[in-house]
Formats: C-alpha cells, structure tokens, sequence
C-alpha cells in the first residue's frame, strides 16, 4: 500500500489522481490533501478518502471545515506553514506536486527537504528553482518524478538509455486554441475563447498559458531542470493531435517518442506506481483511425511568450522567477478583463527588462525577486488597462 499526498487536491491534476486512487484501493490511501479555498470540494474528498491531515491556504477557508468537521478525525491546519506540513507529514510514500502556480514552491520544497519522493505537476516552482530542487532532492537520495505529460513522456524516451547519447528534446505542444490566427485576430481574443483548448480539459491558468504558448515555454525550462538537459537540446513543435507527447532524438538518428490518448490520468499512473504500471484500461490507440499526426513548426513572432521563456534560461538568474511571476499577474489580468490577450507577453517582458541581475542561491532569493516581479507586473498593469 501507498500513502500518498496530494498537494492542490482540488484541482484539476488532484481530482485525476484521486480517481486513479479511488480505482485502486488496495494499492494507493490518501494520507493527507490540501487545496487553496475550496472548503466544500475538500470536505467531499475526506469524506470520501479519509486523509489524516489537511490543509488549506485560506484560514477563513479552514474555519469553515473545522466548523462542519467537528466529529471528524481530520486534522485540519491552514496557510503556507499548515501546506508545509501536510507536504511533509511523516509516512507519507510519494508527494503529488499539484498546485497552481509560485504558491507551490515552499509546499513542494518541503516535501522535498523531508525527504519525500515527489510527482511533480506544478512546473512554475521548478521555473522559479529549478536547480535549487534538484539540488536537494539529489542531496535527500530521491528523484522528482515528472506528471506533465510532455515530461513523462520524456522521462520515458530516456528510460535505458545513456544521457550523454541524447540529441535533441523535443516537446510537442497543441498549439492551443490560436495556432493559426493572424495576430491581428489575437486582438480581440475573450477570456471565454482562450480558455477553450481543443484536446485537454485543465485548470483555468494552464490554460490560458497553452493559448498564449507560454505553457511550451514553462516546460522548457522545466525539463531543462528535470533532465539536466541544456536549452539548445530543447525544442518545441506543434503537433495539433496531442497524441505524441514529446521525442528523444538520439546520436544515431533514433527518435524514441511516447503516444497515447490526452488523458493526464497515464503520466499520473506512471509517477504514482512507477516503474510498474498500472491497468487503466484505456480504449486502445487506433492509429488507422486517427489517420493523420500533423506537425508544424512554432512560430515565435505570433506566440512570444514562448520565445521570452528561452530568453528567461538564457539569462539566468532570477530571470525564469520573473518571467513566472509577470505571467502570473498577466495571466488574472486578463482573466478579469483588464488587459487584451495580446498584452500578456507585453507585460511579461516589460518586467523582464526591469529586472536587475539578483543572486540567486537560496528559496528565500527566489521568493524575494518573485515578489519584487509580482509587484513590477502589477503596476504595469494599469498601464496596459483598457
Ligand atoms: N491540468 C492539467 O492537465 C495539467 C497538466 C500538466 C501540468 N499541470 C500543472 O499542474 C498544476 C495544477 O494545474 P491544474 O490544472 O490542476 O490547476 P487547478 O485546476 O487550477 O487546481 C489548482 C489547485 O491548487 C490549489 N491552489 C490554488 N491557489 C493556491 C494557493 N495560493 N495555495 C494553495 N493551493 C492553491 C487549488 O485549490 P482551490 O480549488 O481551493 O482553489 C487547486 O487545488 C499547474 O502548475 C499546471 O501547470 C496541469
């Protein structure tokens, strides 16, 4: 049996995992969950997974359930510290990194300084520290599995094979709802259109981040940290079906790739009881039927936010942190309406030119320039209202 934690429960990435779990449970129990706000959600998910410990970042949030959970065994704390804890409780097996968002960070840190195994969902930690993560999850003996898709599949091209052999990444992306507007078109874009992708059903950030390519970006600088992987070895191509989930290129000519239905419950089964698999009973890949996997190339004049995120690893430091966070900002910005689809990337690299080279070696560092980034984007904001 498996104890697992699912930071970010209640989200998109949680609610999978918790249906893997609940199909299986004589091999996976749920020992602790945490979510943001939603008391009601997370009241269901321990009424129906009996966790030990929860938390939410909302105290407010966590009075409410202490309120309806008087009988109940739960322990129920709140804010970063109660995340903290729960990332990590003692006996737990493997750590679900599933929050949304820098809000991640100090939850999946901790997981990964107790020691934790951890299944990584939430990419913009690994934005912000990348390298500092790794670093202690080498220092703790323990790796950090990938659960984006593109990742694990990845992590699977490279399963048996010598690092030091491979070429090239490529990581395939939708496109997202856009590919083939003219910018022009762009202009107007609706929250209500951008959050319409064509192949995954996800949370409302990711998302967006897909519409404008900034996602691809994100998982550039992700894998860049997972696989130890320099930039110029990670390329992106858009691949409409999302039926290929990303490619090894080998020195010999090889591609080794991983396919399968757009359902994040198979990289999610493969983190949660790797390296065995688990039965999930898919219907089987008719390739005759799908008939055609279409590619392009990505195309950074229409989609800079991607192109900005290659700037962002080029840059170093606290660039990738501040791309984070100015996307971050952008992207409530535009989901409240306040600026156009077309000035998300425009805010994010205005702050990207404000930045001044800042140290980076400790999570305190990359709080600190998270917060100064947070800060910058939100003034610019009002420059871009409309
Ligand atoms: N969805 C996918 O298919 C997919 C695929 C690959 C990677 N990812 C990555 O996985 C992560 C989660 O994505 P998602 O689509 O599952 O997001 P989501 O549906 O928006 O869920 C986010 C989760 O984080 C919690 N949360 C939000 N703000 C928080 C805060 N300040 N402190 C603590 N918890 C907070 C939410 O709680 P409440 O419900 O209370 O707000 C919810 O449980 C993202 O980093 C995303 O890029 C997602």
């Amino acid at each position: 049996m498996k104890h697992i934690v699912i930071l970010g429960s209640t989200g998109s990435i949680g609610a999978s995992t918790l249906d893997i779990v609940s199909r299986f449970p004589d091999h996976f129990a749920i020992l602790g969950l945490t979510a943001g706000t939603n008391d009601e959600k997370l009241e269901q998910q321990i009424r129906t997974f009996h966790p030990r410990v929860v938390a939410l970042s909302s105290e407010t949030a966590a009075q409410r359930l202490r309120a309806r959970l008087t009988n109940h065994p739960v322990e129920i704390l709140s804010g970063e510290k109660g995340l903290c804890t729960v990332a990590s409780a003692p006996d737990s097996d493997l750590v679900i990194s599933a929050i949304v968002g820098g809000s991640g960070l100090m939850p999946t840190m901790a997981a990964i300084r107790a020691g934790r195994a951890v299944a990584l969902a939430n990419k913009e930690p690994m934005v912000m520290a990348g390298q500092m993560m790794q670093e202690e999850a080498h220092k703790q003996g323990k790796r950090i599995f990938p659960i984006d898709s593109e990742h694990s599949a990845v992590f699977q091209s490279l399963e048996g094979h010598r690092k030091q052999d491979v070429r090239r990444i490529m990581l395939t992306a939708s496109g997202g709802p856009f590919w083939n507007w003219s910018v022009d078109q762009m202009k107007h874009v609706t929250p209500d259109q951008a959050l319409q992708h064509p192949n995954w059903k996800m949370g409302a950030k990711i998302t967006i981040d897909s519409a404008t390519m900034m996602n691809k970006g994100l998982e550039v600088i992700e894998a860049r940290w997972l696989f130890d992987v320099p930039p110029n070895q990670i390329e992106m191509v858009i691949h409409r079906e999302s039926i290929i989930h990303s490619l090894v290129e080998y020195c010999d000519g090889s591609v080794i790739a991983q396919l399968g239905f757009p359902d994040m419950r198979t990289p999610i089964a493969y983190a949660l009881n790797y390296p065995e698999r688990i039965s999930l009973e898919p219907p089987l890949l008719d390739l005759g039927k799908i008939g055609n996997l279409t590619f392009y190339p990505s195309d950074f004049e229409k989609f800079p936010c991607s192109k900005l995120a290659y700037e962002a690893l080029e840059g170093g430091g606290g660039l990738p942190a501040t791309l984070n966070a100015a996307n971050e900002i952008a992207v409530q910005a535009f989901l409240n309406n306040e600026i156009a689809f077309l000035d998300i990337s425009r805010l994010i690299r205005d702050t990207m030119n404000a930045y001044t080279p800042h140290a980076l070696t400790t999570i305190e560092d990359a709080l600190e320039i998270d917060r100064w980034a947070r800060e910058k984007a939100s003034v610019l904001v009002k420059a871009f209202t409309k």
